[in-house]
Order: structure tokens, then C-alpha cells, then sequence
């Protein structure tokens, strides 16, 4: 089920996301919805505090291109983690970022290049991923959203200042 995403600045996105116990049917719907809301939002990440829901749980689906040129997300492709914990971090390198929760605005940001975390699968099985491409940077962005944090906050004073100003003027345009 497609569900309504949280938009900046809502203040439901500087919330601290709890940690998962049950990984129950309750746990599994949530990540099913989530997955439709990503597809239908056509994202390629989503924090569950991006649907209003606290809890330690992202999805990645990065899109891979098909012979016909299409990009396909498919559901067995979804990366699913809960829990998740940085246990290395090393490099520097910027990237384009863009966010559901922020439409529309395409930043640099800088993160670490290379990242190894542990997490848990929906079953609450114990999983480890590492890696030094675009999948670090998603992985990096959606634990930021289990902190509270939005890419734009990690934009400079000056180029946050130019985005507030435009992003209210787009909300009012858009209201
Ligand atoms: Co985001």
C-alpha cells in the first residue's frame, strides 16, 4: 500500500527512530509498503520516519538498466536493514543526493567513500554489507534519516540559506 511521505520540514523528521524488537507480519507490512511508496514515488531509498514511523528500518533498490533501455526496481532486488550499525567508515567523496522527503532538489554532499555496516534482515537475521560505490552513499543517507538528519543540513551556510529560500517559496507556490 502507497502511503503519504513526510515532507521537510516536517518536524517528524528530526526524530530519533527506535530500535526494531519484533520482526513480525507488523514489521513485514511496513517494509512492503514502504517498497510500494518508493516505487510509486520513484525513489531509490526510504527511511520508514519518511512515512511516519520512528523505527530503525530503510530500503534501497538501486535501478538497473534493462536491454530496452528501462530501469527496473524489482522487489526481490530490495535491500532491506534494520538495526543498522556503522562498524567501518573510511574516505571522503561527494555525490548528488536528492530525497523523497525533499522533491525536486539535487545537492553534492559529502560522505565517507567507503562504508561496512551490520544490520538485520526482516527475519531478524544478522547480515553484513560493505561497500564503496553509489550503494554507500543511499546506505549513509537513510541511516542519517534514523538520526534525525536531512542531506540539506549538511549543505554550507550559504548554500542552505539560497535552499531555504527557494524551497519556501516553491512550498507556497505549490500550497
Ligand atoms: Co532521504
Amino acid at each position: 500500500m502507497v502511503r503519504d511521505i513526510v515532507i521537510y520540514p516536517d518536524k517528524r523528521l528530526k526524530l530519533i527512530s527506535k530500535e526494531v524488537t519484533s520482526f513480525d507480519n507488523e514489521l513485514h507490512t511496513l517494509l512492503d509498503d514502504m517498497y510500494d511508496t518508493m516505487i510509486n514515488k520513484k525513489g531509490v531509498g526510504l527511511a520508514s520516519i519518511q512515512i511516519g514511523i520512528p523505527k530503525r528500518v530503510l530500503i534501497i533498490n538501486l535501478p538497473i538498466e534493462k536491454e530496452n533501455g528501462k530501469d527496473e526496481q524489482p522487489k526481490e532486488n530490495t535491500l532491506e536493514i534494520i538495526n543498522p550499525i556503522f562498524i567501518e567508515k573510511s574516505g571522503v567523496e561527494r555525490h548528488q543526493e536528492g530525497c523523497l522527503s525533499v522533491p525536486g532538489i539535487y545537492e553534492d554532499i559529502e560522505r565517507a567513500k567507503y562504508i561496512k555496516i551490520e544490520y538485520q534482515d526482516r527475519y531478524g537475521k544478522k547480515c553484513k554489507i560493505e561497500d564503496d560505490g553509489f550503494l554507500a552513499v543511499a546506505i549513509q543517507h537513510e541511516i542519517d534519516h534514523l538520526d534525525g538528519k536531512v542531506f540539506i543540513e549538511k549543505l554550507s551556510f550559504i548554500k542552505r540559506k539560497k535552499f531555504e529560500r527557494e524551497w519556501k517559496k516553491r512550498r507556497k507556490n505549490t500550497l
